[in-house]
């Protein structure tokens, strides 16, 4: 039997016939940081190129967005006031809330997630309330303010909410407590495989919001374990999840693909702030072909499995695909 041993080379039209994975604007989801004020766009020195915002500035922003064909977008708050409880994440009149309703009313064709979690609110800094006679956080308390904490971004007009706590029994807890305040079709998006990573550095200039004390060990996880991580996110799937996430991404593509396997929920991962700055500032030094090697990494997401990307590159990649080819 006659076998060819060289393999016809192909076209760029024909590569692009047979390509496995492709990227699309309708893929990411774009973190915005919104804080009080009026006219505020505070560029963040650890990560250039992303901004705290005050609400009409995020306004304004989401035009620029649609324009790129991003109709995605995740809330984190600044809140004015930090104390013990993070009340202003629980205030209908608080950073969150009133970001929502803006928003939503300015572009009510954008998709607003809220990141569920108490470490920006709170004086200490945590995911939740603190235990302190243990010095850690208290699991199920912070359950209690996280179910008040979701209604009030329901009520807002959150199109889907993100609990990024890592708390025990966080999604049955807020798909009840949304379920009877009447927000049965509101979708939860659980950082279900959250590990406790250095990669969050910059974010927490960011969001500033690092813990006083301690680190966040006791409720994220171990980046040596791969089926607890696997474990973490079959159980939120169990609990009611709509959408599952892997964070960070880069160092952890191998547990985004164990857990597609494994489950058979939509996946996110969580491009995070410590890898958008290092290939930003690799790429502001010269040292690599910056948008090259950001659109690899992103394919690089979904060959893994990923579904959604979120990611503070969203905006460049829709920029590049929304150019004409060359
Ligand atoms: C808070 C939260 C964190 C991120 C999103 N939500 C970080 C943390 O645990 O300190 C990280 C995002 C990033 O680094 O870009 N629960
Ligand atoms: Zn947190």
């Amino acid at each position: 039997m006659f076998q060819r041993f060289r393999r016809t080379r192909l076209n760029s039209h024909l590569r692009a016939l047979v390509r496995e994975t492709t990227l699309s604007s309708d893929d990411f989801i774009y973190p915005l940081f919104i804080r009080s004020g009026e006219g505020i766009k505070k560029e963040i020195a650890s990560m250039p190129g992303v901004f705290q915002m005050s609400i009409d500035e995020a306004i304004k922003e989401c035009e620029v967005l649609k324009s790129l064909g991003l109709y995605s977008i995740i809330l984190f708050g600044i809140p004015d006031v930090k104390d013990s409880v993070g009340s202003d994440a629980l205030c209908d009149q608080g950073i969150i809330a009133s970001a929502v309703r803006a928003i939503k009313a300015a572009h009510p064709d954008m998709f607003v997630v809220t990141d569920l979690c108490f470490c920006e609110y709170t004086d200490h800094g945590h995911c939740g309330i603190i235990d302190h006679e243990h010095q850690t956080v208290h699991n199920d308390a912070t359950l209690e303010l996280s179910a008040r904490q979701a209604v009030v971004h329901a009520k807002a007009g959150a199109d889907m909410i993100a609990p990024s706590g890592m708390m025990d029994g966080i999604i049955a807890t807020l798909r009840e407590a949304l379920d009877s305040a009447g927000y049965v079709n509101l979708p939860i998006m659980s950082y279900s495989t959250k590990f406790a990573s250095g990669y969050y550095g910059p974010f927490r200039d960011v969001a500033e919001s690092a813990p006083s004390f301690g680190d966040r060990s006791s409720y994220q996880m171990d980046p040596a374990n791969r089926r607890e991580a696997i474990a973490e996110s079959i159980a939120d799937e169990a609990q009611g999840a709509d959408i599952l996430m892997v964070k960070p991404a880069l160092a952890y593509l191998d547990i985004v693909r164990d857990i597609k396997e494994s489950t058979s929920l939509p996946l996110a991962v969580y491009n995070v702030s410590g890898e958008y700055a290092m290939i930003k500032f690799a790429g502001m030094n010269g040292l690599i072909d910056y948008e090259r090697v950001v659109m690899e990494t992103m394919i690089g997401f979904k060959r893994a499995g990923a579904d959604i990307i979120i990611s503070y590159h969203a905006k460049e990649v829709a920029a590049i695909l929304k150019r004409p080819k060359a």
